[in-house]
């Protein structure tokens, strides 16, 4: 991050106004590792120990979060009439720039990524990567070997458009887990509907190597780390 202002530094970090903060530093009420600092403008920097209030306020370059959304919330940063998935984080992440890495339909649940890094984003969302995401889904009718033969093969969707190669395993009569590398607009609704068969739920459960906790409900989130989420 380089050096910046105390006062910047600690309304990054924090939800005090900066006209707070500067009141509070000048009040004495903030230390850079160990030693009181009075200046607003004082350099900081990552590995500093910064302390306001008694409280010690630590750096976050960014924020990564797993979010397990449930239906009718949009995957999105932010709408109109819908509620998204940024709406449903509490105030302490407003001051970051939070948006979902990927996409999952409006009426599908389960394993959406969120962050401020655009570069991990990007990585995970870039077909280039192949980052494999798994669904389980229920569908109205039964999973044929067809289908599963079909997508094995790779489904050519009915505007011409060929997908690669999914799994589908059939774990129950209408009941499967598909396993993609790439993400089209509403694609295993469409590989299905070459079928004719139709989607009643669709639940992300992984993407790449991370696994929604079966302890997450809807709209629940937690933080995680992304180094082992995809094999570099
Ligand atoms: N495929 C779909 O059709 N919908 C999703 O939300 C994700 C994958």
């Amino acid at each position: 991050m380089g050096k910046i202002r105390l006062d910047k530094y600690i309304s990054n970090e924090t939800l005090y106004s900066r006209s707070e903060i500067r009141k509070m530093i000048f009040k004495g009420q903030c230390s850079v590792n160990g030693i009181t600092v009075c200046q607003p403008d004082f350099k900081v920097e990552e590995n500093d120990s910064i302390c306001l209030d008694g409280q010690a306020v630590h750096f976050q370059k960014y924020v990564y979060i797993a979010m397990n959304k449930p239906k009718g919330v949009l995957s999105a940063s932010e709408d109109k009439s819908c509620k998204t998935v940024v709406d449903l984080l509490p105030e302490k992440y407003s001051k970051r720039n939070i948006f979902p890495a990927g996409r999952l339909d409006k009426d599908s649940t389960g394993l959406v990524l969120l962050t401020d890094d655009g570069e991990f984003a990007h990585r995970i969302t870039s077909p280039k990567h192949h980052i494999e995401k798994s669904y389980i889904v229920t569908l109205d009718a039964d999973v044929t070997e067809e289908v599963i033969d079909g997508f094995k093969k790779g489904v050519t969707l009915y505007d011409g458009s060929e997908c690669k190669p999914a799994v589908c395993q059939k774990l129950d009569d209408n009941k499967a887990r598909v396993i993609l590398t790439q993400g089209k607009y509403h694609q295993i609704k469409r590989m299905f509907g070459v079928y004719n068969i139709g989607v009643n739920d669709l639940h992300r459960e992984r993407m790449g190597n991370y696994t929604l906790p079966d302890s997450l409900s809807e709209g629940d989130f937690v933080e995680i780390t992304p180094e082992n989420l995809i094999d570099s």
